[in-house]
């Protein structure tokens, strides 16, 4: 068997669609223009292509982008400045500080300086709160929010009752898509480096959610047969008399597409529905302040 290979461009160009109808929408009927502010701390290549990327999209989508480049070696007081200013500006809905922050910056205090209302990445506590109680008005993580809406249109509604298995506990991806899958009513086991005979526990998991960050960890004899994996790693690896390097997943994509019922590559699975959904939480946030 073959798995049915799920296209994550395609969904993500799906739901962006949706998402600049909505716009027009609240341009038209409200003159309500949404607006994202995004903010780079320093010039990490990788942070760099995701911004404009995200800034692209967004202008793409019909939305206001705001880019706020700072330098690496800004005082924390700087950076939470500049959130206190994006959270009183009426033309911002919402607000992405990206990740990862310079050493000297405390994340969790710039996270939590942002308000839960323009919270778009869903990290403040309010919003972790607001996910794990069930509350429909939680902002919820862009990239599990990605994962989710895969799943759902790969089960075509019907995710309850699956046993689900979600490969990593990190705040950004393993802890929320669990809640996620919860809230569709799956029954969700989390994994992590400490789990004993992981292995066996995927073979029970109808889900498989790999977010562990190690290359091609996940086995295609770990893959109960029909099972659908999502894989969020994206590994930059140069394999050895190949000149160039590539990217590869946190699952072995040749061995699993081989079991599994249906599976993402990488790059094209995950990846793209992340900023799509970042799209979607902007337009939920403008919405909802709107009131
Ligand atoms: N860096 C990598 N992924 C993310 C994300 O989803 N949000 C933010 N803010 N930073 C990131």
């Amino acid at each position: 068997m073959t798995a049915n290979i799920i296209d994550g461009k395609a969904a993500a160009e799906r739901l962006r669609q949706q998402v600049g109808l909505e716009v027009s929408r609240l341009v038209t009927e409200y003159q309500l223009q949404p607006g994202l502010a995004v903010v780079l701390v320093g010039d990490d290549p990788a942070s760099q292509v995701y911004v404009r990327n995200k800034g692209r999209q967004t202008v793409a989508a019909g939305m206001l982008s705001l880019e706020h480049k700072l330098d690496v070696a800004v005082p924390e007081n700087e950076l939470l400045a500049l959130v206190d200013r994006l959270n009183n500006d009426p033309a911002v809905h919402g607000i992405l500080v990206q990740l990862p922050l310079p050493g000297h910056i405390d994340e969790q205090r710039v996270l939590q300086a942002i308000d839960p209302a323009k919270d778009v990445d869903g990290f403040h506590p309010a919003n972790v709160g607001r996910l794990a109680t069930g509350d429909p008005a939680a902002m919820a993580p862009c990239t599990p929010m990605g994962c989710t809406l895969m799943l759902r249109e790969q089960f075509d509604g019907a995710l309850c009752g699956q046993n689900a298995l979600v490969i990593g506990r990190s705040n950004i991806v393993g802890k929320p898509m669990a809640q996620l899958l919860l809230r569709e009513s799956c029954t969700v086991t989390i994994a992590h480096s400490r789990t004993r005979d992981l292995p066996a526990l995927c073979r029970q998991a109808d889900i498989v959610v790999a977010a562990t960050g190690r290359p091609e960890m996940v086995r295609g004899d770990w893959i109960k047969p029909g099972a659908v994996v999502i894989d969020v790693g994206i590994n930059r690896i140069r394999f050895e008399g190949e000149e160039k390097a590539r990217l590869v997943g946190d699952v072995a994509f040749d061995e699993v597409v081989e079991v599994a019922g249906a599976t993402t590559p990488v790059p094209g699975g995950v990846g793209p529905m992340t900023i799509a959904c970042l799209l979607r939480n902007t337009v939920v946030a403008a919405c909802l302040q709107r009131g």
